[in-house]
């Protein structure tokens, strides 16, 4: 039997009591689900890959897993809003996408109301109180690399459960304990491997072996986890049990903080009691940018992208391409025009990126002039529109707004480090009323520092996202700089980029990716798929994608371009490199006619979408 059947069977056997209780609501018999799955994992073989979004009237999960889109799924069955559902799903992904989904890790939320208000929540992780500025340099002063990424000592303090109970308690309807019902039944009764976790957790392997609570629990002390078996995960449900009937407190002040800061004190790792407690998730004002798109899919409608700020380097990303591209007439990705100026605009934004970017709640960003439409003016007019240029030449612009000139803008400081690994999740929500979330979260890179606490969830590895030392290459071959140093207190500068589109001011579009630096040019691309080249959902999802991040200088290319299409680039000057995938974009799109919600979830991780 396939492992998606298998698991699509146990699904139903240990969601029971969830099902019991949906049938129990008034609605229920009269609603459809409509979900997609084809049954197998398709993200290898293009061929397989699914070609129409999901449609459904009233609700739409877009997630990694399916058990995590059923999890939202459910609780909106059950009466609660987008921000029950969306909190549902992060506590179900913690315990079924073990390599992102977390409750040791941190994240954004962009949350947009139907009646029009929007927020953004910033859980993203803190240093400790102990963590120093050189923290990761061996005595020959010179960078570790591993010690930023593996261990107790790479964790940042984590803030996934405060802002999950942040954002219930303002903008849900639920309890904390309803909420994860479903995760705490994941975690308790277990749920079937399918055959991409069993690879996943085979390769993983090595660096999950010595730590001992990870090794026991994900790599079934030593024997492995094989498809068709169930993971259970005991410790990591009796942490969400305490949680869920004490609320976040537990995981900050109570017996979850000791277990996690007793492995602390054993393993290396300097997370105190007081770092718990003091950790803050925060309510920030969204970042906006209007456009009137041209282009082949522009009907003239107005546009309003909803998108993250400061300490996520994103949304001030993607609004600076935009405006960069705003006057570029973009026919498609099949035209070398159109990737060619593409490409140059991230090369651009991501030496700004680079340069400027950090915890604004302690360094000074430019967020005014870098989103400025005559700044994007300006540096759009240094590409050349037939030949590469070279990153050597491209360097951070002067950011300044309309109002100011050039000549008063700060000038950059030294490069930042875009110092991240292979695995996050987005998944995207949209309900009944029209209130929408859109919500990245992570361990950093594939199942975080691989210690996971003797409470059952893994811990993450998001210090490596700070600079762990000014002016020397990282792992992506990047230089860094003192905008994002480690400090106290601090938030790494993050590329996740939860966005929402509105058109002509009605909810439209809800996106967002993993990938590390390639989170901003898979988001910006999905983005310009629907607001500026008219694709219907899942094309926009299913479309190639293609990534420059200005170090190392060379544009990354996904298979499904053409050779032809790279020799094109190639022959003008870009240095090109192929990668499978880029980034795995989870969104929901709304059919501006009919109003129904159009879940596309990405083929590239067999992601699924369901609705009713
Ligand atoms: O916050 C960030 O930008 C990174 N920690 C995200 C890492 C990531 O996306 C890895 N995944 N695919």
């Amino acid at each position: 039997m396939p492992a998606k059947k298998f698991a699509r069977i146990v699904l139903r056997e240990t969601l029971s009591w969830f099902v019991a209780l949906t049938l129990a609501v008034q609605f229920a018999p009269v609603l459809q689900i409509h979900a997609q799955n084809s049954g197998k994992p398709s993200s290898g073989n293009h061929e397989n890959w699914r070609r129409a979004a999901v449609r459904a009237p009233h609700g739409m999960v877009a997630t990694d897993e399916q058990l995590g889109s059923q999890a939202g799924v459910e609780i909106m069955k059950r009466g609660g809003n987008a921000i029950d559902s969306a909190v549902a799903v992060a506590f179900a992904l913690a315990v079924v996408e073990p390599a992102a989904g977390n409750i040791g890790g941190g994240g954004f939320m962009l949350v947009r109301l139907a009646n029009g208000k929007a927020a953004f929540l910033d859980y993203r992780e803190v240093a400790p109180g102990k963590a120093a500025r050189d923290m990761y340099l061996g005595a020959d002063g010179k960078v570790d690399p591993e010690a930023s990424l593996i261990g107790y000592r790479s964790v940042a303090v984590p803030g996934t459960v405060a802002g999950l109970d942040l954002a219930l308690k303002t903008y849900g309807t639920m309890k904390l304990s309803q909420v994860m019902a479903p995760a705490i039944q994941l975690a308790e009764q277990g749920f079937v491997v399918d055959q991409r976790l069993a690879k996943e957790l085979e390769r993983e392997r090595a660096t999950l072996e010595p730590f001992a609570v990870s090794r026991r629990i994900f790599l079934n002390d030593g024997k492995l986890l094989h498809a068709g078996d169930t993971l259970r995960q005991p410790e990591l449900a009796a942490t969400l049990k305490r949680v869920a009937s004490r609320g976040a407190a537990e995981f900050y002040r109570g017996k979850t903080a000791r277990m996690l800061v007793d492995d602390m004190a054993h393993s290396g790792g300097i997370i105190s009691l007081s770092d718990l407690a003091h950790y803050t998730p925060k309510i920030r004002e969204v970042l906006r940018a209007k456009y009137t798109a041209g282009g082949p899919g522009s009907d003239g409608s107005t546009w309003e992208v909803l998108t993250s700020p400061p300490p996520s380097s994103g949304g001030i990303a993607i609004i600076e391409a935009l405006n960069m591209l705003k006057d570029v007439p973009l026919q498609g990705w099949d035209d070398v025009d159109s990737v060619h100026m593409v490409a140059e605009t991230m090369r651009r934004v991501f030496a700004d990126r680079a340069a400027y970017l950090g915890d604004a709640d302690f360094v000074s960003v430019p967020v005014a002039g870098l989103t400025d439409s005559c700044y994007a003016k300006e540096v759009a007019a240094t590409i050349d529109p037939l030949h590469a240029s070279s990153s050597k030449v491209v360097h951070a612009g002067h950011p300044h707004t309309c109002a100011a000139s050039r000549a008063s803008a700060t000038p950059a400081p030294m490069v930042v480090s875009l110092g991240e690994g292979p695995h996050t999740t987005h998944f995207s929500v949209v309900d009944g009323a029209g209130n929408a979330v859109a919500s990245t979260y992570t361990l950093n890179n594939s199942y975080g520092s691989h210690a996971t606490s003797s409470a059952g969830f893994l811990l993450n590895d998001e210090m490596d996202d700070f600079t762990s030392q000014p002016g020397a290459p990282n792992l992506f071959g990047l230089i860094q700089s003192e905008a994002n140093a480690i400090a106290p207190g601090h938030r790494p500068l993050s590329s996740m980029v939860p966005t929402i589109l509105l058109r002509d001011g009605k909810l439209s579009f809800v996106t967002g990716s993993p990938g590390g630096p390639q989170i901003i040019s898979a988001t910006m691309l999905s983005i310009i798929n629907w607001m500026r080249l008219g694709m219907d959902a899942q094309a926009a999802i299913n479309a190639p994608r293609f990534h420059h991040q200005w170090l190392p200088d060379q544009l990354v290319l996904e298979e499904g371009f053409s050779d032809e299409m790279e020799r094109a680039l190639q022959s003008r000057g870009f240095t090109t490199t192929r990668r499978g995938h880029i980034g795995v974009v989870n969104a929901i799109g709304i059919d501006p006619k009919s109003g129904e919600r159009l879940g596309a979830a990405d083929p590239r991780h067999d992601g699924v979408a369901i609705g009713y």
